[in-house]
């Protein structure tokens, strides 16, 4: 035999082609299903092709006469294929075969699989080496020491992992809180618990660690839904009645669809405490669906906090430190006023259904304006409510008309932006609200009371005229949104219409 053949006979078998057939095969479906571990299949595959190199060494050894060198290395490196195939079927049985038949197994039993079938192929070819480990281990009480003392650790991880999966401690995608480290359960391996936080850190727990000490289950409630509670606090001087201030915050927010807000149990607003400064502590409390945006929905609600505070005349707490400026100096806030003032003439300039008033009567009006904030998803007004105390009219933002249909559903009927009024339809009838207007974006309005409007009406009945004419046109676009009709189709006497409703403003205002 030549020295080529006496190398390829020790390198190349019958099993060889077999083989590697089998792991490219494996590896491409691996390479096709599962995009996000390309990384470690290259590993493993470069493992595998590195111990094939190894096997080749071990022929040339054994063609180089050297027989005890490369039966060493070819064991070796045959131990090493052994290994890349074991970490490979474990890959495609676990990550692609039982997924595609609907079964996840965690990622654990992978683990735990894989190294038992590491374990086996190596006392197998240890024993075919000659070599029995198990009666070695057996009879030598000090290697049965060594080994068991140094398995210890991983030993506690591998049944702390496997006890927690078993008595559902903790799920993947549960969020879990250690010492001051929150953050959501992504991986339970045989060693340790991956657990990435909301700055973008993973942090390893060993499974050891989990088992010995505790750990909270953020939200996480038997035969509930996960949902956890949060508070969101704020400061109102106790000149406000606590009652008053509840109210006011709950019924913003009990009525607004809040992302990641759950609907029960409802958030309620409570006084938590008093101070000596004479403020009152406030928690508005509710319960977050979604736990990863905890802060980003705090500050929603804050934002509706401050907003349905504003609308109601309610003034949030401020420090001593800015009390004192403002108290000090009137002229300051005379100046502030004044300036507001000018500021709302010209927003009421722009609007046009005020273009024909003079400058007295927008400065009039404007002095009766109420400034009122609402955050995105707010009901500014909801259809069907009995009492229609305000006219609306934008300054920022938009808001979307709907109407409820008889089928319970909701259909939008227009969209209203900066310089549009509504609530016009009840205010100046008296009829309920025909109609729910929500905020689409935060929306800036100020509103105006019957008081000022009737003032208004009063010295300009040209503008009932005018607002009539609007409110016959809308009131066809709600009808026909109502019936599923084209406008004009719905009411083709919009001028009788229009007459009617003007008598019936001037009813309502007793204007002659
Ligand atoms: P009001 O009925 O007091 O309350 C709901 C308001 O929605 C209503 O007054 C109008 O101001 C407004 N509204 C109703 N229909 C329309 C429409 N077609 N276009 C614009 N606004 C409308």
């Amino acid at each position: 035999m030549s020295f080529w053949d006496n190398m390829i006979g020790h390198f190349w078998g019958q099993e060889s082609l077999p083989l590697l057939v089998m792991v490219l095969c494996i590896t491409a479906l691996l390479f096709h299903f599962r995009h996000d571990e390309r990384a470690s299949l290259v590993n493993t595959i470069s493992f595998f092709f590195v111990c094939q190199f190894g096997q080749f060494i071990g022929g040339l050894l054994y063609a180089l006469e050297l027989t005890r060198a490369a039966a060493v290395a070819h064991e070796v490196f045959v131990i090493g294929a052994g290994i890349a195939v074991i970490r490979l079927w474990g890959q495609l049985v676990f990550r692609v075969v039982l997924p595609a038949v609907k079964l996840t197994p965690p990622r654990i039993t992978e683990d735990i699989f894989v190294i038992i079938a590491y374990i086996a192929w190596f006392m197998v070819r240890l024993r075919y080496a000659g070599l029995d480990l198990s009666s070695i281990l057996a009879t030598s009480a000090m290697i049965t020491a060594v080994v068991a003392f140094a398995m210890q650790d991983t030993l506690g991880n591998i049944l702390g992992g496997l006890a927690l999966q078993l008595d559902n401690s903790i799920e993947i995608g549960d969020w879990i809180k250690v010492d001051d480290i929150a953050g959501r359960v992504v991986d339970i391996r045989w060693r340790s618990t991956l657990v990435e936080t909301r700055n973008w850190e993973t942090v390893v727990f060993p499974n050891s660690q989990l088992m010995k000490n505790k750990f909270l289950v953020l939200g996480r409630r038997t035969d509930q839904p996960v949902q956890w509670r949060r508070w969101v606090w704020f400061n109102v001087s106790l000149d406000v009645a606590p009652t008053r201030v509840v109210s006011v915050v709950e019924e913003a927010i009990l009525h607004t669809d809040i992302a990641n807000v759950a609907k029960t149990p409802a958030p309620n607003c409570v006084l938590m405490d008093m101070d000596d400064k004479g403020y009152g502590r406030y928690a508005l409390r509710y319960w977050l669906t979604d736990l990863g945006p905890d802060d980003p929905t705090d500050a929603v609600l804050r934002w509706h906090i401050m907003t349905a505070l504003q609308r109601a005349g309610i003034k949030l707490a401020v420090g001593e430190h800015s009390l004192h400026i403002t108290k000090e100096n009137e002229k300051y806030e005379e100046g502030v006023h004044e300036r507001e003032i000018l500021l709302r003439i010209k927003t009421l300039r722009k609007v046009e259904l005020f273009s024909q008033l003079n400058d007295d009567e927008l400065r009039s009006l404007a002095q009766h304006l109420r400034y009122s904030p609402f955050a995105r998803g707010n009901i500014i007004t909801r259809q069907g409510d009995e009492k229609s105390h305000w006219l609306y009219i934008i300054i920022n933002g938009e808001a979307d008309v709907f109407v409820d249909l008889s089928n319970g559903k909701r259909r939008a009927v227009r969209s209203l932006e900066k310089g549009n009024f509504f609530g016009e339809m009840g205010l100046l009838t008296g009829a309920p609200r025909s109609a729910s207007v929500i905020a689409r974006t935060d929306v800036e309005c100020y509103r105006i009371d019957k008081e000022a409007v009737e003032g208004l009406l009063q010295a300009r009945p040209a503008i009932a005229e005018e607002i009539s004419h609007i409110l016959v046109v809308r009131r066809a676009e709600l009808d026909a949104a109502l019936q599923n009709l084209d406008a004009t189709g719905a009411h083709p006497d919009l001028s009788r219409q229009r007459n009617e409703i003007l008598a019936t403003i001037k009813r309502f205002f007793s204007l002659g």
